[in-house]
């Protein structure tokens, strides 16, 4: 596929096929971001999103993040599946607790249902693993998602999305496809950048970067907490201390040469390149003390 909306409308699609007749509802999470195209918008959790489009493709469900009671009262008998992000990018990164997506596996298994991850912002490295699922599986383990999608990094900037599905319930040929789809360009695109990506260690140096800059992070006036995996991280900050909301911030860091998103009106969101260097680490600080420590 072209993009991140184009995998999870296949995974959708996959929810839908392998649910049959009657059995079509996909749960997602709150605060989820899923894409925007119709039936990808009505996946996302990010209700406030919704309004101007309606009406929405039929069968979507949304249920708290990290919250297994509230996602176990959600399921009945009209459910095909369960997407969700291992850390929610859009959301505020939101990271999944320790337990919450083996418990979701067991889920899936009681009532028959796929499990989706969409992989679109954690995949390929960024969160300190090829995929963010990774870190809540055991690595040799044969648990796993049935449905992993992803896009973003794979092309590194050219077009691209693509899904991984379990044998079983993968598409056949012809049931999902688009003109552009693994075209000559594209596909080069992705071998060369997976081939650089294991050549370089790229979800080792995302962890480490990752590390350090969360650590050093925590140590900038007003910046409250930090959270995220490797390279996906999440500052709060102390907005009521320094009168700005987290996108002003975000604007004033962008004056200053560092590009950073305010990813909720509290929290800022670091998620640079995954070779970002020491220096760069240093300098993002550096403009973050003085935007931050300015103020108070
Ligand atoms: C988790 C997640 N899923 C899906 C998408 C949609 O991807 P695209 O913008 O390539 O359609 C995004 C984009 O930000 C995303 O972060």
């Amino acid at each position: 596929m072209n993009s991140g909306a184009e995998s999870i409308e296949g995974a959708i699609k996959l929810a839908r096929k392998n649910g049959g007749d009657g059995r079509h509802v996909v749960v997602s999470a709150l605060k989820s971001f899923h894409g925007r195209t119709l039936a990808t918008l009505h996946a996302t959790g990010k209700l406030e999103m919704h309004g101007a489009f309606q009406p929405l493709p039929d069968g979507f469900r949304h249920v708290p993040y990290n919250d297994i009671e509230a996602l176990e009262g959600a399921i009945d008998s009209s459910c095909a599946a369960v997407l969700l992000e291992a850390v929610q990018g859009e959301g505020g990164v939101n990271v999944a607790d320790a337990d919450y997506l083996a418990e979701v596996r067991s889920l899936c298994d009681k009532h028959n249902l796929l499990m989706m991850i969409d992989e679109v912002q954690t995949g390929l490295g960024r969160t300190g693993k090829w995929f963010g699922w990774q870190h809540y599986f055991d690595p040799e383990g044969d648990v796993r998602p049935d449905v992993v999608t992803m896009a973003k990094a794979l092309g590194n900037g050219v077009p691209i999305g693509a899904i991984w599905a379990k044998k079983e319930v993968a598409f056949t040929a012809g049931e999902h496809a688009t003109t552009f789809g693994g075209q000559p360009l594209a596909a080069s695109a992705a071998r060369a950048v997976l081939r650089t990506m294991e050549a370089i260690d790229a979800p080792q140096m995302a962890k480490s970067a990752g590390d350090e800059l969360m650590g050093k992070l925590l140590t900038v006036p007003h910046v409250l907490d930090a959270r995220g995996l490797g390279l996906l991280i999440a500052a709060e900050i102390d907005t009521a201390a320094i009168g700005k909301s987290a996108g002003e911030v975000a604007l004033s860091c962008l004056e200053a040469g560092l590009v950073v998103n305010g990813v909720t009106a509290s929290a800022l969101r670091l998620a640079p390149p995954l070779n970002v260097s020491k220096e760069h680490i240093d300098e993002a600080i550096q403009i973050l003390t003085n935007v931050l420590g300015g103020e108070s």
